[in-house]
């Protein structure tokens, strides 16, 4: 099996994240998160995972706006989309196919991916201003393009970082950047809900004040989460006693969106949501948290 061979290719300098924990995959949506032991600073071990992890996510984000452009409404921009998603599978399958980078090739394995990157991340730009000034009618949300124009901003930042052999995460930078994600996130989900859950669409919204909060940084974010949000953080709080309010707060968002996830692919949970995408923004809190851990 596909997971096990990987799992046997990683073993020694990676670790493989999966929904239950245990090596099997939650077919058939699920996919593993592949990053570097916890002790791991080798920024081409890094550079290998980061690539690894962007690229199916970039791939999957073409993807996603291809399903949200009927070709009655914009065949063109879907058609540019699906190449996009191709261009970015062959790629992920590529690098997964191979181990990372010596230290000698780093540079130009990096370079390579943020190259690539380039007119993926024109695109969301170019769009999302389209379909924010009424050119464009597709179904993606102009915060959706921004949103995936800021992920593939971001991690064209992180590779050029590890091309200059430094791997270490900044805890601001991490804290900034993701808890904005995370807020946008749990407002997708609120949008795409069936209109009758109201109890998941109103826990989104709360979700997605607190990360709003916690993004203005330190302990002023802090404070203000609290006050506009007490119960949902101080149940993060409860639940994971030994942790700060912002990795507490990704747990729960994390746990949030597995269970969604599987409510989602059991149909308990009535919404638009591809479980495609619900997997895709769970693995992206699974990043937070890991990178949260290992920032300084
Ligand atoms: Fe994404
Ligand atoms: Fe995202």
């Amino acid at each position: 099996m596909a997971q096990t061979a990987e799992l046997r290719k990683t073993q020694g300098a990676m670790t493989t994240y999966t929904r239950s924990g245990g090596k099997e995959l939650e077919s058939p949506y699920e996919k593993p998160v592949v990053v570097p032991l916890a002790s791991n600073e080798d920024p081409a071990t890094h550079a290998w995972a980061d690539a690894r992890f962007a690229t199916d996510i970039m791939a999957e984000h073409a993807f996603f706006f291809a399903l949200l452009m009927p070709p009655e409404l914009a065949a063109k921009e879907r058609a540019e989309a699906l190449r996009f998603s191709e261009i970015f599978a062959t790629l992920h399958k590529q690098i997964d196919a191979n181990a990372p980078p010596e230290p000698s090739e780093l540079k130009r394995f990096a370079n390579n991916v943020v190259e690539q990157m380039k007119p993926l991340i024109d695109y969301k730009a170019r769009l999302g201003d389209a379909q924010r000034s009424g050119k464009l009618r597709s179904l993606v949300w102009p915060l959706f393009f921004d949103h995936t124009q800021h992920e593939g901003e971001r991690w064209t930042r992180r590779l050029q970082t590890l091309a200059r052999g430094e791997s270490e995460f900044d805890r601001a930078e991490v804290t900034h950047f993701w808890t904005n994600i995370m807020d946008e996130h749990a407002r997708f989900v609120a949008h795409l809900l069936d209109p009758d859950e109201f109890e998941l669409i109103e826990t989104a919204m709360k979700t997605s004040r607190v990360f709003a909060d916690l993004h203005r940084g330190g302990i002023g974010g802090v404070a203000a989460a609290l006050n506009h949000e007490p119960g949902t953080v101080v149940g993060s709080l409860i639940q994971n006693p030994e942790m700060d309010a912002v990795l507490s707060a990704a747990e729960t968002i994390l746990d949030f969106k597995t269970k969604a996830a599987r409510g989602i692919e059991a149909a308990r949970i009535k919404s638009i949501i591809d479980p495609r995408l619900a997997d895709h923004v769970r693995r992206e809190a699974l990043k937070f948290i890991d990178e949260l851990k290992r920032a300084v």
